[in-house]
């Protein structure tokens, strides 16, 4: 995985899509040009002032080529970058973002595919629909959501109706005679050799990962977009930085990219929540403390590379490649 590069784009529209939901249109600056191509699942970082930059996954069909679409919850503990989207941003903006990147993606040889959203947690479920669509592969979505004004997105998933291939099931807990959606049901009447792929809040995929623990590996894919563990600041060690040929100390209570900011480092980063992978650094001697969510359990044994943002180290020394 490397770092994106970036590019400018105009904010065109904006649209509600649900209660704390708004949609957003991005298109080149000039409209004559096409966006760089994404496959289903993948996300752009958006630079935000004050140095913010977020990760939202792309809702649209991946086959447009002349816009991007995001959706964007307003999220109560929001640290700046939800909430500017909300409350600041006006259409006609010039935004910079990250070119795409895709830490969720597909298995396109799957013969039946079944997507579990909570809430805003449907965005990159939305293109994979749209890819499930263009391949001809029959899919079933589950979407819970706590009410019907909390869902957003419900027109595009209307567009399908009828269609061979698709079966929406809604779910919404907090409606009269709802509850909450039973993941060990779901698991239990997918169609033989069915993929999974399951978007949404810490206790939604909490649920999801136990109840595909009979499934293989493979078969199963999930997206976090919030933090599962906390970020490694309990130990203090040093990291040497190879190229730069500088050492810094990291303190107990200090993440590691906290500490490369600090001495004017700045590898490019995005959720800070390991979920992004935007903080990949190679690792080139010491043991990694990894928090992350991006990568596999195999990527992490590995340790040849790490999240900068929220692991760090299990000894007293690393040496990064940076
Ligand atoms: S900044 Fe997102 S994983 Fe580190």
């Amino acid at each position: 995985m490397t770092a994106t590069s970036t590019l400018q784009v105009r904010l065109r529209a904006t649209t509600y899509e649900a209660s704390n939901i708004l949609g957003f249109e991005l298109v080149p600056l000039d409209p004559a040009t096409s966006l760089p191509a994404f496959t289903a699942g993948a996300h752009i970082d958006l630079h935000l002032p004050g140095g913010l930059r977020r990760s939202y996954s792309l809702l649209n069909d991946p086959q447009e080529t002349h816009r991007y679409r995001i959706g964007v919850n307003l999220d109560a503990q929001s640290r700046g970058g939800s909430r500017h989207m909300h409350e600041q941003i006006r259409t006609g903006t010039v935004l910079t973002i990250g070119t795409p990147r895709n830490l969720f993606a597909m298995d396109e040889s799957a013969p039946f595919n079944v997507f579990i959203a909570g809430g805003i947690g449907i965005t990159p479920l939305l293109s994979m629909i749209a890819r499930s669509q263009a391949l001809g592969t029959p899919w079933r979505l589950h979407y819970a959501a706590r009410t019907r004004s909390h869902a957003g997105f419900l027109p595009m998933l209307a567009s399908y109706q009828g269609q061979s291939e698709a079966d929406v099931r809604l779910n919404f807990d907090q409606e009269p005679g709802g509850q909450m959606l039973d993941l060990n049901a779901v698991i239990a009447d997918m169609p033989a050799g069915a993929h999974v792929y399951a978007c949404g809040p810490a206790p939604l995929l909490a649920a999801y990962e136990q109840a595909t623990a009979c499934l293989p590996n493979g078969r199963v894919h999930r997206e976090y977009f919030a933090a599962k563990e906390l970020a490694a600041t309990d130990g203090s060690y040093t990291v040497t930085l190879a190229r730069s040929q500088r050492t810094l100390q990291i303190s107990s209570g200090q993440t590691l990219l906290a500490g490369l900011l600090a001495i004017g480092v700045e590898p490019p980063f995005s959720c800070q929540q390991g979920i992004c992978g935007t903080c990949e650094v190679k690792v080139l001697e010491g043991t990694p403390d990894h928090r992350d969510m991006v990568l596999t359990d195999a990527e992490k044994a590995a340790n040849d590379r790490m999240m900068v943002c929220c692991s760090g180290a299990k000894g007293e020394r690393l040496v990064l490649d940076l």
